[in-house]
Protein backbone atom coordinates (compact mmCIF):
# COMPACT_ATOMS: atom_id res chain seq x y z
CA UNK A 1 0.00 0.00 0.00
CA UNK A 2 1.45 3.30 -0.79
CA UNK A 3 0.39 6.70 0.96
CA UNK A 4 1.73 9.93 0.00
CA UNK A 5 0.73 11.50 3.29
CA UNK A 6 2.92 8.79 4.92
CA UNK A 7 6.47 9.14 5.82
CA UNK A 8 8.36 6.75 7.82
CA UNK A 9 9.61 8.16 11.36
CA UNK A 10 10.46 5.02 12.90
CA UNK A 11 11.15 1.71 11.02
CA UNK A 12 9.64 -1.45 11.84
CA UNK A 13 13.04 -2.80 12.69
CA UNK A 14 14.46 0.07 14.62
CA UNK A 15 10.73 -0.14 16.84
CA UNK A 16 11.19 -4.41 17.36
CA UNK A 17 15.05 -3.73 18.50
CA UNK A 18 14.11 -0.54 21.07
CA UNK A 19 10.63 -2.93 22.64
CA UNK A 20 12.96 -5.76 22.93
CA UNK A 21 15.37 -2.91 25.35
CA UNK A 22 12.29 -1.89 27.38
CA UNK A 23 11.31 -5.49 27.99
CA UNK A 24 15.03 -6.40 28.90
CA UNK A 25 14.74 -3.60 31.14
CA UNK A 26 11.55 -3.96 32.93
CA UNK A 27 11.90 -7.55 33.52
CA UNK A 28 15.13 -6.28 35.12
CA UNK A 29 13.51 -4.10 37.52
CA UNK A 30 10.48 -5.98 38.10
CA UNK A 31 12.17 -8.68 39.60
CA UNK A 32 10.55 -10.82 42.13
CA UNK A 33 7.53 -7.74 42.13
CA UNK A 34 3.91 -8.07 41.54
CA UNK A 35 3.78 -6.50 38.66
CA UNK A 36 0.23 -5.76 36.46
CA UNK A 37 0.87 -3.85 33.33
CA UNK A 38 -2.16 -1.88 32.33
CA UNK A 39 -2.80 -1.38 28.37
CA UNK A 40 -4.13 2.05 27.38
CA UNK A 41 -6.49 0.98 25.22
CA UNK A 42 -6.39 1.09 21.71
CA UNK A 43 -3.31 2.55 20.42
CA UNK A 44 -0.99 0.58 23.14
CA UNK A 45 -2.67 -2.46 22.41
CA UNK A 46 0.20 -3.63 19.98
CA UNK A 47 3.31 -2.21 21.66
CA UNK A 48 1.75 -4.68 24.63
CA UNK A 49 1.36 -7.43 22.58
CA UNK A 50 5.01 -7.51 21.58
CA UNK A 51 6.40 -6.35 24.88
CA UNK A 52 4.74 -9.10 26.95
CA UNK A 53 6.38 -11.77 24.31
CA UNK A 54 9.69 -10.54 25.44
CA UNK A 55 8.98 -10.09 28.87
CA UNK A 56 11.49 -12.53 31.07
CA UNK A 57 9.39 -12.34 34.73
CA UNK A 58 5.49 -13.61 34.95
CA UNK A 59 3.21 -10.92 34.90
CA UNK A 60 -0.79 -9.72 34.53
CA UNK A 61 -2.13 -7.97 31.64
CA UNK A 62 -5.33 -5.74 32.04
CA UNK A 63 -7.20 -3.15 30.14
CA UNK A 64 -8.60 0.42 30.06
CA UNK A 65 -9.86 2.62 27.38
CA UNK A 66 -9.51 6.45 27.50
CA UNK A 67 -10.05 9.41 25.00
CA UNK A 68 -9.30 12.95 24.84
CA UNK A 69 -8.71 13.33 21.19
CA UNK A 70 -10.85 14.70 18.32
CA UNK A 71 -8.57 14.75 15.11
CA UNK A 72 -5.30 15.95 15.67
CA UNK A 73 -5.82 17.43 18.54
CA UNK A 74 -6.16 16.63 22.21
CA UNK A 75 -9.84 17.85 23.38
CA UNK A 76 -8.48 18.00 27.16
CA UNK A 77 -11.84 16.45 28.53
CA UNK A 78 -10.26 12.60 29.28
CA UNK A 79 -12.85 9.85 29.43
CA UNK A 80 -12.30 6.34 31.27
CA UNK A 81 -15.00 4.47 29.26
CA UNK A 82 -13.60 1.21 30.88
CA UNK A 83 -11.53 0.94 34.28
CA UNK A 84 -9.51 -2.06 34.79
CA UNK A 85 -11.01 -5.31 35.89
CA UNK A 86 -9.23 -7.09 38.01
CA UNK A 87 -8.23 -5.59 41.46
CA UNK A 88 -5.13 -3.61 42.19
CA UNK A 89 -4.37 -3.75 45.48
CA UNK A 90 -1.20 -4.78 46.25
CA UNK A 91 0.17 -4.49 42.36
CA UNK A 92 2.98 -2.96 40.78
CA UNK A 93 1.32 -1.36 38.27
CA UNK A 94 2.88 -0.38 34.76
CA UNK A 95 0.90 1.67 32.96
CA UNK A 96 1.44 0.74 28.86
CA UNK A 97 0.79 3.92 26.48
CA UNK A 98 1.29 4.55 23.06
CA UNK A 99 2.30 8.27 23.04
CA UNK A 100 2.36 11.00 25.56
CA UNK A 101 1.48 14.22 23.91
CA UNK A 102 -0.22 17.03 26.46
CA UNK A 103 0.32 14.46 29.57
CA UNK A 104 -3.81 15.08 29.85
CA UNK A 105 -4.79 11.21 29.58
CA UNK A 106 -1.72 9.73 31.53
CA UNK A 107 -2.77 12.59 34.21
CA UNK A 108 -6.08 11.41 34.38
CA UNK A 109 -5.17 7.71 34.29
CA UNK A 110 -2.83 7.94 37.19
CA UNK A 111 -5.10 10.18 39.57
CA UNK A 112 -7.44 7.40 39.26
CA UNK A 113 -5.33 4.41 40.05
CA UNK A 114 -3.64 6.44 43.10
CA UNK A 115 -6.78 5.84 44.58
CA UNK A 116 -7.08 2.63 44.46
CA UNK A 117 -3.81 1.22 47.17
CA UNK A 118 -1.36 -0.32 44.55
CA UNK A 119 1.77 -1.16 45.67
CA UNK A 120 3.73 1.20 42.78
CA UNK A 121 2.78 3.14 39.58
CA UNK A 122 4.56 3.88 37.12
CA UNK A 123 4.06 4.79 33.45
CA UNK A 124 5.81 3.14 30.48
CA UNK A 125 4.87 5.14 26.82
CA UNK A 126 6.51 4.00 23.35
CA UNK A 127 6.88 7.31 22.36
CA UNK A 128 6.64 10.57 24.65
CA UNK A 129 6.33 14.32 22.31
CA UNK A 130 7.30 16.57 25.25
CA UNK A 131 7.77 19.68 23.72
CA UNK A 132 3.34 19.84 23.45
CA UNK A 133 3.70 18.28 27.61
CA UNK A 134 1.15 20.82 29.21
CA UNK A 135 0.66 19.02 32.25
CA UNK A 136 4.43 18.51 33.65
CA UNK A 137 3.83 16.52 36.55
CA UNK A 138 3.57 13.63 33.95
CA UNK A 139 7.13 12.02 33.77
CA UNK A 140 7.35 8.70 31.50
CA UNK A 141 9.65 5.93 33.89
CA UNK A 142 10.47 4.35 30.76
CA UNK A 143 10.04 5.80 26.87
CA UNK A 144 10.74 4.23 23.80
CA UNK A 145 11.57 6.86 21.47
CA UNK A 146 11.16 10.72 22.15
CA UNK A 147 9.86 12.22 19.10
CA UNK A 148 9.13 15.51 17.52
CA UNK A 149 5.59 17.84 17.35
CA UNK A 150 4.35 15.43 14.83
CA UNK A 151 0.79 13.95 13.91
CA UNK A 152 2.05 10.00 13.86
CA UNK A 153 0.41 6.70 13.10
CA UNK A 154 1.51 3.11 12.64
CA UNK A 155 2.30 0.26 15.33
CA UNK A 156 -1.11 0.84 16.98
CA UNK A 157 -1.63 4.95 16.39
CA UNK A 158 -4.66 6.19 14.29
CA UNK A 159 -5.91 8.96 12.77
CA UNK A 160 -9.68 8.49 13.09
CA UNK A 161 -9.34 4.97 13.71
CA UNK A 162 -7.28 4.46 10.34
CA UNK A 163 -3.40 3.13 9.87
CA UNK A 164 -3.43 1.14 13.57
CA UNK A 165 -2.24 -1.78 10.90
CA UNK A 166 0.78 -0.56 9.59
CA UNK A 167 4.12 -1.62 11.07
CA UNK A 168 6.30 1.72 10.69
CA UNK A 169 5.51 4.40 13.08
CA UNK A 170 4.96 7.34 10.43
CA UNK A 171 4.40 10.97 9.96
CA UNK A 172 1.18 11.90 8.55
CA UNK A 173 1.45 14.91 6.59
CA UNK A 174 -1.45 17.58 6.43
P1 LIG B 1 -2.42 13.37 25.64
O1 LIG B 1 -3.57 13.30 26.61
O2 LIG B 1 -2.42 14.68 24.89
O3 LIG B 1 -1.08 13.07 26.27
O4 LIG B 1 -2.69 12.34 24.49
C1 LIG B 1 -2.51 11.01 24.65
C2 LIG B 1 -3.31 10.21 23.66
O5 LIG B 1 -3.59 10.95 22.47
C3 LIG B 1 -2.53 9.01 23.24
O6 LIG B 1 -2.82 7.90 24.04
C4 LIG B 1 -2.97 8.80 21.80
O7 LIG B 1 -4.09 7.95 21.75
C5 LIG B 1 -3.37 10.17 21.31
N1 LIG B 1 -2.29 10.80 20.51
C6 LIG B 1 -1.43 11.77 20.88
N2 LIG B 1 -0.58 12.10 19.90
C7 LIG B 1 -0.88 11.28 18.87
C8 LIG B 1 -0.31 11.11 17.54
O8 LIG B 1 0.66 11.75 17.10
N3 LIG B 1 -0.90 10.15 16.78
C9 LIG B 1 -1.95 9.38 17.19
N4 LIG B 1 -2.50 9.51 18.41
C10 LIG B 1 -1.97 10.45 19.25
MG1 LIG C 1 -4.21 6.39 23.37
Amino acid sequence: MRDDRLEVLLSREQVAERVLELADTISRDYEGKNLLLICVLKGAVIFAADLIRHMRIPLELDFVAASSYQGQSSSGDVKLSRGPSGTLRGKDILIIEDIIDTGLTCRSLIDHFAEHKASSLRLCTLLDKPSERRNESVQPDYVGFTIPDKFVVGYGLDYEEKYRELRDICVLKA
